[in-house]
C-alpha cells in the first residue's frame, strides 16, 4: 500500500493505480471529461490537472494530469489549489468558446465562475468535445469502426472515407457513452441507423420487443460463448423464464418433502 496525502488527508493507495481513481474514491468531485472507467486513460481534455509535491521538493510543485499520473509514496496532492482551478477555468474558456452550445460545457462554466468566453467563439461549433471515449470504447470491444480524422479545428470523430463503417455492429456503445450525447442514431420499427449505417434488429420471440442489431448478436454469440438462439429472446424474458423456472423448482421441492 502507499500512503499520499489528497487536500490535506492522508490516504492509501495500491501501487500502479491512477491519482484520479484515489481522489474520486475519496468522493472529491474534479472534472474529467475524457475519462472512461472501461478505456485507457488518454489525457485529451486536460481538466483532471492537480497540483503535487513531496515534502522533499522543498516547496517545488508541478501539475499533472491525474487521469494518467500514477500513484508515488509520498504524494501531496491538491485537487482545487488557486492555480489549479486557474488552468481549468482556462481550459473551460477554450471549451465555451469551441462548443458554446454544449450542456456539459455550459454546466462546467457555471461551476467554475467562467460566465462569458474570452476567445473568439467558434459560431457553428458542435458538441463533440473530441474526448475520444466513442473511438477507444469501439476499439476496445475490437470494432475499430470509427476514428478520429483530420486536425485542428476540423479534427471530427467519423467512419473511415466517411462511409457506412463495414465493421460497425450497431452496439451503441459509443452513443450511449458519449458524455455530450453528440453521436445520433434512430431506433424505427426493427431498424437501427447509426453512422449512416442501417441494421435489422432482433425481435424477441417471447414478448416481440425489438432487442439488439443482429450484427452484435453474432458477435456476442461468438465473443461470450453463448448460442447464437439465446439472442432471440430478450434479457427480460429471459430474466422472467429464469424466475418461473426458479419457483417451479421451489414449490416441486416443497411437494416431494
Ligand atoms: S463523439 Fe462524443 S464520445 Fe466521441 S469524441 Fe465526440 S464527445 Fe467524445
Ligand atoms: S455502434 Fe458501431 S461505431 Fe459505435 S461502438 Fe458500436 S461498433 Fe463502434
Ligand atoms: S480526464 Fe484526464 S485529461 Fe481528461
Amino acid at each position: 500500500m502507499i500512503r499520499i496525502t489528497i487536500n490535506g488527508k492522508v490516504t492509501q493507495a495500491s501501487e500502479g493505480e491512477t491519482l484520479l481513481k484515489v481522489i474520486r474514491r475519496e468522493g472529491i468531485d474534479i472534472p474529467a471529461l475524457c475519462h472512461h472507467e472501461a478505456v485507457e486513460p488518454y489525457g485529451a481534455c486536460r481538466l483532471c490537472m492537480v497540483e503535487i509535491t513531496k515534502e522533499e521538493w522543498n516547496g517545488w510543485s508541478k501539475y499533472v494530469t491525474s487521469c494518467l499520473y500514477p500513484v508515488e509514496p509520498g504524494l501531496i496532492v491538491k485537487t482545487h489549489s488557486t492555480k489549479v482551478i486557474e488552468m481549468r477555468k482556462t481550459i473551460v474558456d477554450l471549451y465555451l468558446a469551441r462548443h458554446p452550445n454544449c450542456a456539459e460545457i455550459q454546466q462546467l462554466a457555471d461551476e467554475y465562475g467562467v460566465t462569458k468566453t474570452s476567445y473568439q467563439t467558434v459560431v457553428d461549433g458542435d458538441n463533440c468535445i473530441l474526448c475520444g471515449i466513442c473511438t477507444r470504447i469501439c476499439d476496445e470491444m475490437g470494432f475499430h469502426a470509427i476514428s478520429m480524422v483530420g486536425r485542428g479545428h476540423g479534427k471530427v470523430v467519423a467512419p473511415p472515407l466517411d462511409e457506412a463503417p463495414a465493421n460497425c455492429t450497431g452496439c451503441l456503445a459509443c452513443a450511449q457513452n458519449c458524455p455530450t450525447h453528440f453521436i445520433e442514431f434512430e431506433d424505427k420499427g426493427n431498424s437501427r441507423t447509426i453512422w449512416g449505417k442501417k441494421f435489422e434488429m432482433i425481435t424477441c420471440e417471447k414478448c416481440g420487443k425489438t432487442t439488439i442489431t443482429k450484427e452484435f448478436a453474432d458477435y456476442l454469440a461468438e465473443h461470450r460463448e453463448l448460442p447464437r438462439e439465446y439472442f432471440n429472446i430478450c434479457d427480460e424474458c429471459h430474466r422472467r423464464s429464469t424466475a418461473l423456472d426458479m419457483g417451479r423448482i421451489a414449490s416441486w421441492s416443497k411437494e416431494v418433502k
